[in-house]
């Protein structure tokens, strides 16, 4: 099963696409947690995403493209994955179903998690994320079992960089201009689903596993 993750910033792509990884035994691929451990590892990758990250812009196509059909073509992919944070324009979308199409295969489901900018901006500022695993909390929404640590694997949740208001005010306009057009993308390709991402977490789980059957 070939999944994409849609939705703002803060919507709640990761949390669910955890979810959902675990629920069907494939990858979780989020472009965020792999530019977030480059620059947690000084590459140059890293040091080149950091400088549009830090602005709320996305990071340019050049970089990001080749990157996700690199990992996309990893042996552990074979039998789908669900894709966290990309596609996230049009060029990208397109050089994805240019890659499956190679394969005869498509997207099955593209899920849109729709949650209004004003709840956006609350939610940024309670996340945390795992520094190891990429797990997301919220300090009151979705708190960890153990304040401060991760319930995965154990290892340190901090505040994220790009979490600073101005900067998901950035990211929200970004999201807007060059992202939301992705829905009537997938809209047209006939595998969009839209879910009320306002819910509790455990229901739009629910919502979206009711999705994918
Ligand atoms: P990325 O890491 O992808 O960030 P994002 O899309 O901005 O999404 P977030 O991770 O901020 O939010 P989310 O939707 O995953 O929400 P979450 O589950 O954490 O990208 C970061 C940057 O990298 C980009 O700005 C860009 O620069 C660059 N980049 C990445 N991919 C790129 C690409 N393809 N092309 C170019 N550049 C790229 O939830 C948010 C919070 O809300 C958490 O605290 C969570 O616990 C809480 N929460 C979740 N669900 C609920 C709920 N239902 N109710 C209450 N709280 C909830």
């Amino acid at each position: 099963m070939k999944i994409v993750m849609l939705g703002a910033p803060g919507a709640g792509k990761g949390t669910q696409a955890l979810n959902i990884a675990k629920q069907y035994g494939i990858p979780h691929i989020s472009t965020g947690d792999i530019f977030r451990a480059n620059i947690k590892n000084q590459t140059e990758l890293g040091m080149k995403a950091k400088e549009y990250m830090d602005k709320g812009a996305l990071v340019p196509d050049e970089i990001t493209i080749g990157m996700l059909l690199d990992r996309i073509a990893e042996s552990d992919c074979k039998n789908g994955f669900v894709l966290d944070g990309f596609p996230r324009t049009i060029p990208q979308a397109e050089s994805l179903k240019a890659a499956l199409q190679l394969q005869d295969a498509k997207i099955d489901y593209a899920v849109d998690i729709e949650v209004p900018d004003e709840v956006i901006t609350t939610r940024m500022s309670g996340r945390r994320a795992c520094v190891k695993c990429g797990g997301t909390y919220h300090i009151v929404y979705n708190p960890p079992k153990k304040e401060g640590i991760c319930d995965n694997c154990g290892s340190e949740l901090v505040q994220r960089a790009d979490d600073k208001p101005e900067t998901v005010i950035e990211r929200l306009k970004t999201y807007h201009e060059m992202t939301q057009p992705l829905i009537d993308f997938y809209a047209k390709e006939g595998v969009l689903h839209t879910v009320d991402g306002t819910k509790a977490p455990a229901e739009v789980l629910k919502d979206i596993l009711g999705v994918l059957g």
